[in-house]
């Protein structure tokens, strides 16, 4: 699974073959600029989910569901996991494990099919006081494990593992039947998850240890615009290959 959040970026990852793409609330990290995902709305991710479906991929579009928009009551949880499907995607994604127990069962009785996320979930960073490596004693990994499992009995069709040791990542993928997707939660996990912008080297700060960067963009980019605009200055671009001939009329 790779993250997209526009048609460019939904359309690269097709073509390069990948199973699903998330739609993810890092989003705010990556496009937006921010520190976390906390300010992203679900008006924010439906617009990008629009973006994303326009690519036309065939391939599965996961959506995040935005802080908030799970947490003030059931019914409100509904209509905007609903509103995400509307704008494209194909289901969603939340974070929790039994503390969302009830929120994940409405959002599937309204026939919409759902991601869980545990262990390192960025929209808790209040709450673990910062971007921390999760379930790091055996009481924790066990709560982790008890709340997988809690969301495979529910229904959800896979889970994201964030953030954890490798051997909690193989334990949680051991445990269940449905596929975990991991993202710095060791090799074992049955698929993995990178934000589109860390694997292609498009980020603004160095990559988290949990990242692999296939190809160092950014500075391809920068070199691009950098050649467009010296040419420009030098009156080297647009050259008669980019310019429109002169209508007969007009010649001198
Ligand atoms: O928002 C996101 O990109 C995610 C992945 C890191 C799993 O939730």
């Amino acid at each position: 699974m790779v993250t997209a959040y526009d048609e460019p970026s939904a359309r690269f990852a097709a073509e390069a073959g990948v199973d699903l793409l998330l739609v993810g609330d890092s989003l705010a990290n990556v496009v937006l600029g921010q520190e976390d995902t906390l300010h992203v709305t679900v008006e924010a991710m439906c617009h990008h989910v629009r973006a994303v479906a326009a690519a036309r991929s065939n391939l599965h579009v996961v959506a995040d569901m935005p802080w908030m928009s799970y947490h003030a009551g059931v019914g409100e949880s509904v209509k905007n996991a609903a509103a995400l499907i509307r704008a494209g995607a194909d289901s969603v994604k939340l974070e929790g494990g039994r503390v969302r127990q009830e929120v994940v069962r409405a959002i599937l009785d309204a026939e919409i099919p759902v991601m869980g996320h545990l262990g390192l979930t960025p929209q808790s960073v209040m709450t673990f006081g910062g971007f921390k490596v999760q379930a790091k004693t055996r009481e924790a990994a066990e709560r982790l494990l008890l709340d997988a499992k809690v969301l495979e009995e529910e229904g959800v069709f896979a889970i994201v593992v964030e953030g954890v040791p490798g051997v909690v990542g193989t334990r949680l993928t051991e445990a269940l039947e449905i596929p975990t997707i991991g993202i710095g939660a060791g090799p074992d996990t049955d698929g993995q998850v990178l934000v589109f912008h860390d694997l292609l080297g498009l980020g603004n700060r160095a990559p988290a240890k949990f990242v692999r960067q296939y190809a160092h963009l950014g500075p391809v980019i920068t070199e691009a615009i950098a050649h467009y605009a010296t040419d420009v200055r030098e009156g080297n671009f647009p050259g008669p290959d980019e310019s429109y001939p002169d209508p007969d009329e007009l010649a001198p």
